[in-house]
């Protein structure tokens, strides 16, 4: 196999509940994951060494390169080194990362990287690892890693990364409005620890569970899947970002059933009706002046695949 490539989905967590800051630095989560149809692509060929490009969403400019590093701060350059390394062969690979999911959106762009890594590599250098295998690989590189493997819709737990698969077929559609700046996921949740402590928000002692989120995303109306939904981590990203106000009234206002902020966001997730209502709601996203991008998508979509 000289050349292959892998696609890996975007995530939105249509429930995220935040327990506190555990004594390893992570919160303890319940959270449900829904994988959508915004896509990154790797693709992978023999090398002498490690070498790593990317184009797409988020590169170009200054800003986009200090968010998308070709080093070791990517998480493709860490998957690359651990599988090797877990599979006894030498970390050689030409990659191309090829992304639509934008960098530090809340939408696990750099977590789909690895695991989109991840898949084509361990078909590139031959080393069989089994789905289990890369799963636990995934759970090294980062909390949201091993739900980009998966896909589909998940429980999550411990830090995100004890994933259990949820059978749901039921096709949902969103849009997604994708606003300038990215967030540091890290700097939204210092700030949820401290609108606690400074008793602004529940303490997350009381994590609520997040089954009725599940039943309602595996079926009945879109109403009660809208009133299902929520994140913890919305409060403290609308603190350190009041824009995000705006832009979650402009959702509403424009007629989704629901908005809510996509995981540490910057992305708001807005619930639509079905596939003609999300794609009228994205052609009037587009134009009230709030998102730098508006893409309409739908959930549940497959985990990390080779393609081509
Ligand atoms: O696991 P990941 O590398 O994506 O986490 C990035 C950062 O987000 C962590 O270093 C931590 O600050 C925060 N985080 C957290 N609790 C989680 C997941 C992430 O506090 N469950």
């Amino acid at each position: 196999m000289s050349v292959v490539a892998a696609r890996a989905p975007a995530k939105v967590n249509v429930h995220l509940g935040v327990g506190p800051l555990r004594p390893d630095g992570f919160h303890e989560l319940r959270t449900v994951y829904l994988a959508v149809s915004l896509f990154d692509t790797v693709t992978a060929q023999a090398g002498d060494g490690l070498a790593l490009t990317v184009t797409g969403e988020g590169t170009g400019g200054a800003r986009g390169a200090d968010l998308v590093p070709t080093d070791r701060r990517n998480l493709v350059w860490r998957a690359a080194e651990l599988l090797a390394t877990s599979a006894g062969v030498p970390a050689d690979a030409t990659v191309e990362i090829a992304k639509s999911i934008p960098a530090a959106a809340g939408l696990a762009g750099g977590s789909a990287d690895a695991a989109a890594a991840l898949v084509a590599l361990d078909a590139l250098w031959r080393t069989r690892a089994s789905r289990e295998d890369l799963v636990g690989l995934a759970a090294q590189l980062g909390s949201d890693v091993p739900f980009s493997l998966v896909g589909g819709v998940a429980l999550g737990a411990g830090r995100g990364e004890q994933v259990t698969p949820v059978l749901s077929r039921t096709r949902r559609h969103w849009v997604l409005g994708i606003a300038g700046e990215g967030l540091s996921t890290p700097a939204v949740y210092g700030e949820l620890d401290r609108m606690r402590a400074a008793g602004r928000v529940p303490d997350g002692t009381d994590l609520a569970t997040a089954e009725p989120v599940v039943a309602a995303l595996r079926s009945g109306p879109t109403a009660v899947l809208a009133s299902a939904l929520g994140n913890d981590l919305q409060a403290p990203a609308l603190a350190l970002r009041p824009e995000l106000g705006r832009a979650l009234r402009a959702a509403t206002e424009a007629g989704a059933a629901a908005a809510l902020v996509s995981g540490s966001g910057p992305t708001v997730a807005a619930l639509a009706g079905d596939e003609q209502d999300a794609l009228r709601l994205a052609a009037e996203l587009a134009g009230a002046g709030v998102f730098r991008t508006v893409r309409a998508v739908h959930g549940p979509v497959p985990g990390a695949r080779l393609v081509g």
